[in-house]
């Protein structure tokens, strides 16, 4: 589903995209409270594409969803520089009831778009997806893959505005491809990095894949386990299967997963 963010927190720089501070999150109260994110700082440059690594549970969802306005931190702050965060879950969620093209609409049908213009954003949207054909389709007539370009071709539309205000545009993508099979996520994956080159959106990915990892972000960001903060970053390789950073860095995900579970 695209998020909607009424009280979107704004950043008068035009530096960074994205800016986190001492970010902590605390589910729950008294003995039953569980912290998790606690000290994160993070930097997203507008147009910049980093993804984030870290071990189940450690709160890559919960930092998704805080830089979004699902929720708010416990402490620390989250500024934006960009225009309304568009969000991208594993399961597309789409409404069953609407075509392809009428999801797509959706958010801009909320953001105020008149009719026709929303009939040709859309119709823009799913070409760019490469399902200009299905735009009548319903959902349970897609297979999983068209399902998540669908969601993609809505997240997209959900960072359009109607008065054409150019504040870069934030897309955050939790886990988007790890629900389809290797060869359709390899195939988003590099239709992933066309769009994002076409588009200057910035991109917050979170993904357990190292390899999907390094071969998408122009920086990837390791968590520590629970609660998370960044341990470690290093520069991606976008667009290139980089073999000796994927193995680097899997080792250190490794040590982050087992101290966890030595702790
Ligand atoms: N709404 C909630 N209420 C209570 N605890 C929560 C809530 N959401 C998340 N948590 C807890 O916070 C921690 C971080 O969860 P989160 O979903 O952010 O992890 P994650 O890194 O996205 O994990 P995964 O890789 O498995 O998706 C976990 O221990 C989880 O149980
Ligand atoms: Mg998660």
């Amino acid at each position: 589903m695209s998020a909607t963010l009424e009280d979107s927190p704004r950043l008068a720089s035009t530096e960074v995209a994205v800016k986190l501070d001492g970010v902590r999150k605390v589910y729950g109260r008294g003995d039953r409270a569980v912290t998790a994110l606690d000290g994160l700082d993070l930097r997203v440059a507008p147009g910049e594409f980093v993804c984030l690594l870290g071990a189940s549970g450690c709160g890559k969802s919960t930092l998704l969803n805080l830089v979004a306005g699902l929720d708010k931190p416990s402490a620390g702050s989250i500024e934006l520089n960009t225009s309304r965060p568009a969000v991208m879950f594993q399961e597309a969620a789409l409404m069953p009831w609407l075509t392809a093209a009428r999801n797509v609409e959706l958010p801009l049908r909320l953001a105020g778009f008149g009719r026709a213009d929303r009939r040709a954003k859309a119709a823009e949207l799913l070409e760019l997806v490469r399902l200009g054909g299905v735009g009548a389709k319903r959902p349970h007539e897609l297979s999983g893959g068209m399902r998540q370009r669908v969601a993609l071709a809505r997240a997209l539309a959900a960072t359009l505005r109607v008065d054409g205000a150019d504040a870069p545009a934030l897309l955050l993508m939790d886990e988007p491809f790890a629900a389809l099979d290797a060869i359709t996520r390899d195939v988003m994956q590099g239709e992933l990095l066309r769009i994002y080159r076409s588009t200057g959106t910035a991109v917050l990915f979170v993904t357990h894949d190292v390899r999907e990892a390094v071969r998408l972000g122009q920086r990837v960001v390791l968590l520590s386990s629970r609660p998370g903060k960044v341990v470690r970053e290093w520069a991606g390789s976008p667009g290139v299967e980089d073999a000796e950073l994927t193995d680097e860095i899997t080792a250190r995900l490794r040590e982050v997963i087992s101290s966890h579970a030595a702790g």
